[in-house]
């Protein structure tokens, strides 16, 4: 078992650089709430109902399902009422979006998405169908920009161009798909994610590496739809591990668990999103350029490690939650500040906090919850 031989030497190298284990230092439950009070004290604005409002919207919508995820994990209602008012708040109709916007219906369809995989999460914490039939309108609205014609198929990431068959959106797309079918059964949804999820599969998007890039670029004299080469952010790897762990949890057929575990090695063994110097998740294309991560690039990782964290959940050996228990221990030693905050890269230094860099950290310590659900 080759597999199991590199994760076990992966276990080793993480050993010897750390002596104690993460986990007998901090309990992930005590770290993850940390993090969410210290992201709610530093950055939640409750007139408009989101954290940091001045920077980009989904970065609420990704940081929202990692306080949910905690609250499903742990069983603690913490945050339910400030979720409900989050989605109330956030729900309303956006002046000058297409379609009026309302219910997350945004000009990006993968900034829809983030917000309807969190409502997903609010019917499972609460019950209340609302909260689904908000994402089954979501998914509508965004299967609406797929289209047979460009690259073969696939979902445009921004409507109101109608350009960019992108990772992110189609990736998203296949994890939302699959967990309606999941909570609901009904095969159109599963249907529709099968069919988003091959066309994936066979557009390019994943390279020699087995890692995804960014998206693809059409050539306009023939037609054809290649690979751009754009960065192989980690979160776009993260999304895709999501949808195939759902896709495998929706089909029980092992052939979706075996993408989403060759996947993850990818990233693990890359010399550039895991450098050996530390084995810890680097998002290279920011963190390793002079121009350091904007806002959206600081908020990448933590979604890797939740998605990680979901696939890690599926098998019985745990084979990633020594990879995960690394970054966090690293992270809380090397990237923390007194408050509880969190910088960019989890290999440190500390570089000062933001709502992005908070809500990565703070999923890192919810995947580290994964598979303890109590509700
Ligand atoms: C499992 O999924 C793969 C990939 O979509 C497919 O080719 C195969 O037929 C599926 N196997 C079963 C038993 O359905």
């Amino acid at each position: 078992m080759r597999f199991l031989q590199i994760l076990a030497g992966l276990a080793g190298l993480v050993s010897l650089a750390n002596p104690i284990q993460a986990s007998t230092i901090v309990d992930p439950k005590i770290a993850a709430k940390a993090a969410i009070d210290s992201m709610n004290n530093a950055f939640y604005n409750p007139s408009e109902g989101r954290w940091s409002p001045d920077i980009a919207w989904w970065i609420s919508g990704t940081a929202l399902q990692a306080v949910l995820d905690y609250m499903q994990m742990t069983g603690s209602l913490d945050y339910l009422d400030q979720a409900r008012y989050i989605v109330d708040k956030q729900k309303a109709p956006l002046p000058g979006w297409p379609q009026g916007g309302g219910n997350f219906r945004a000009d990006s369809t993968d900034d829809t998405a983030w917000w309807a995989l969190a409502m997903l999460r609010m019917f499972d914490l609460t019950g209340d169908k609302q909260y689904l039939s908000i994402a089954m309108q979501d998914e509508q609205y965004i299967w609406n920009y797929w289209t047979d014609t460009e690259c073969g198929g696939g979902i445009y990431v921004d409507i109101r161009a109608m350009t960019y068959k992108n990772a992110i959106a189609n990736a998203l797309y296949i994890k939302l798909a699959a967990g309606l079918h999941l909570r609901m059964g009904d095969s159109h949804y599963l249907a529709r994610a099968l069919k988003s999820h091959q066309w994936f599969e066979e557009s390019g998007m994943i390279n020699a590496e087995g890692l995804v890039n960014d998206g693809l670029t059409q050539d306009k004299t023939n037609g054809v739809c290649f690979n751009n080469e754009g960065p192989t952010w980690s979160y776009l790897q993260g999304a895709l591990i999501g949808g195939l762990v759902e896709l495998f949890r929706a089909t029980h057929n092992e052939t979706y668990i075996r993408s989403a575990v060759t996947l993850a090695n990818a990233v693990i063994f890359s010399p550039q999103l895991t450098p050996s110097s530390t084995w810890v998740l680097t998002d290279y294309a920011c963190e390793r350029t002079a121009a350091g991560c904007n806002f959206d690039q600081q908020s990448f990782k933590g979604i890797f490690a939740r998605n990680l964290g979901e696939l890690d959940a599926q098998l019985v050996a745990r084979p990633y939650r020594a990879y995960l228990e690394h970054n966090a221990d690293l992270a809380y030693q090397k990237a923390r500040n007194a408050d509880d905050t969190y910088g960019t890269s989890w290999a440190g230094p500390y570089d000062g906090s933001s709502l992005a860099k908070q809500q990565s950290a703070a999923s890192l310590w919810v995947a580290l919850l994964q598979g303890q659900d109590t509700v």
